[in-house]
């Protein structure tokens, strides 16, 4: 089966122009001006932008966390994102302290495994560092897992100590891996929380003030370090303030790089969100919200090379589980829904509201994330012999964006009502037309487990 998108402007992380693209099964075969080409299907693509499809590599689906089950499984959450553009995402598995890793990704593959519409890969977060999680780290990165998510916080529960992180960074670099971190300091928050809670503050505005910017940037600096230690490549997760991005900026200066993603609510959110009572509870998250000064940070950091990649932190939770914490900010469920919206919020924000360039959107939101996490150029670009994962956008078609109307397994948005300009008319998976015009034709199981290759630190 062979298909032609004629006419549409192609972008990639370095192109721009009005071209073809040529399809002939699952890949790619050739694009260019005015391609002399048949195929069996033709697509007019005049008026809109023929981009790689969308990579998140920051999501939560079906994930055991703080006593309940994140609302979007692999099926709905999988789907929605490709409603929203993004066709594949990496997602966490999360050792259970006590046991092994291959017994946490037997039951993560029992989760995905025939349940994904788009394509996945999976991050292994090591939680449990000990000889035999050592020994598991080469068979992690031969099955093509080839990231280790650390967390600096969420103390009694996820959170590895120094030493581990250490220790997991020589073996990951040994191995050819990366280790990506949610870089907070865990103790001084865990003491916040327990402070705030003695003395009666229990509202989600506690939450935010348990986790001050300067947690964050101290973390960060530490986790740099010991990166440059180790050697190790580094990967910040949901980075989300000016300190923590200026704890990065001190490390190139002795030419080192710390790769930095941050998410879509940091760039759009602020804290005055938690001064609506419980109301707030929507975008409790950790780290959370912040200012407004960081938000221009943000901006700044991706045209500076800082930031590399937007992704989400996909993490929806109904109501109906966000009201475990009515009486006690600590116990709401951390996280809020973005899967679907992460790509037609930062052309709108970024690329229509003249903050970031066309280029630099399919940089951050597509290309960097499939470099930084080995499927390059499989994924992330539209090139010969990559996977023919495409979007084609409207670029002036104007939409509001609602939980009446959204794809995402979650009873709220967490931007109801934003107007936005840009819109995911129709998008392949693999060569095959995934979503049109607001339908998705792909079942359950069509989704595929993407293994990765090696990283080098260097994109
Ligand atoms: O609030 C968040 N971020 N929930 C998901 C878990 C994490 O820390 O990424
Ligand atoms: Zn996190
Ligand atoms: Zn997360």
């Amino acid at each position: 089966m062979s298909l032609l998108i004629k006419n549409g402007r192609v972008v990639t992380a370095t192109d721009n122009y009005i071209g073809d693209v040529l399809i002939e099964g699952e890949t790619v075969a050739t694009m260019g001006r005015d391609l002399a080409a048949n195929a069996d299907r033709v697509i007019d693509a005049t008026g809109l932008l023929v981009m790689p499809g969308g990579i998140d590599p920051h999501v939560h689906l079906d994930m055991p966390f703080m006593g309940t089950f994140s609302s979007d499984t692999h099926e709905t959450g999988t789907r929605a994102a490709l409603f929203g553009g993004t066709t594949m995402v990496i997602d966490f598995v999360l050792q259970r302290q006590g046991h092994s890793l291959k017994e946490a990704l037997a039951e993560w593959n029992g989760r995905a495994l025939g349940n994904a519409v788009g394509d996945y890969g999976f991050h292994m977060a090591v939680t449990d560092y000990n000889d035999s999680t050592r020994a598991e780290i080469a068979e992690m990165v031969e099955l093509g897992i080839t990231s280790f998510k650390t967390f600096m916080a969420y103390k009694g529960a996820l959170m590895i100590d120094d030493r581990q992180m250490t220790a997991l960074m020589e073996e990951v670099k040994r191995q050819g891996g990366i280790v990506t971190v949610h870089a907070t300091n865990g103790d001084m928050i865990d003491y916040l929380i327990a402070k705030h809670r003695a003395e009666g503050k229990l509202s989600p505005l506690y939450h935010y003030l348990s986790q001050p910017e300067v947690t964050e940037a101290e973390a960060s600096s530490r986790f740099a370090d010991i990166a440059d230690y180790t050697g190790c490549p580094g990967y910040i997760v949901h980075l989300t303030c000016e300190g923590a991005l200026n704890a990065v900026r001190n490390a190139t200066r002795r030419n080192q790089k710390v790769f930095v993603e941050t998410c879509i609510q940091y760039l759009l959110l602020d804290a005055s969100l938690y001064e609506k009572d419980f109301d707030g509870a929507k975008w409790v998250m950790s780290p959370p919200l912040r200012q407004k000064k960081d938000q221009e940070t943000l901006w700044a950091g991706i045209n500076q090379g800082l930031v590399n990649v937007v992704a989400t932190d996909h993490c929806p939770f109904m109501w109906q589980q966000k009201l475990m914490g009515e009486k006690d900010f600590s116990k709401i469920p951390n996280g809020h829904p973005a899967i679907e919206n992460r790509m037609e919020l930062l052309y709108s924000e970024g690329v229509h509201k003249g903050r970031i360039s066309l280029n630099k959107y399919v940089e951050v939101a597509c290309t960097n994330p499939a470099r930084i996490f080995g499927m390059f150029p499989r994924k992330g670009t539209i090139a010969p012999g990559s996977d023919a994962d495409i979007v084609l956008f409207d670029p002036l078609a104007k939409h509001t964006l609602s939980a009446s109307t959204h794809h995402m397994n979650v009873d709220y948005s967490a931007y109801e009502g934003w107007e936005l300009t840009g819109k995911v008319k129709t998008v392949l998976l693999r060569g095959k037309v995934a979503i049109d015009n607001g339908k998705c034709l792909m079942e359950k199981g069509n989704g595929q487990f993407i293994p990765r290759n090696k990283v080098s630190g260097i994109i």
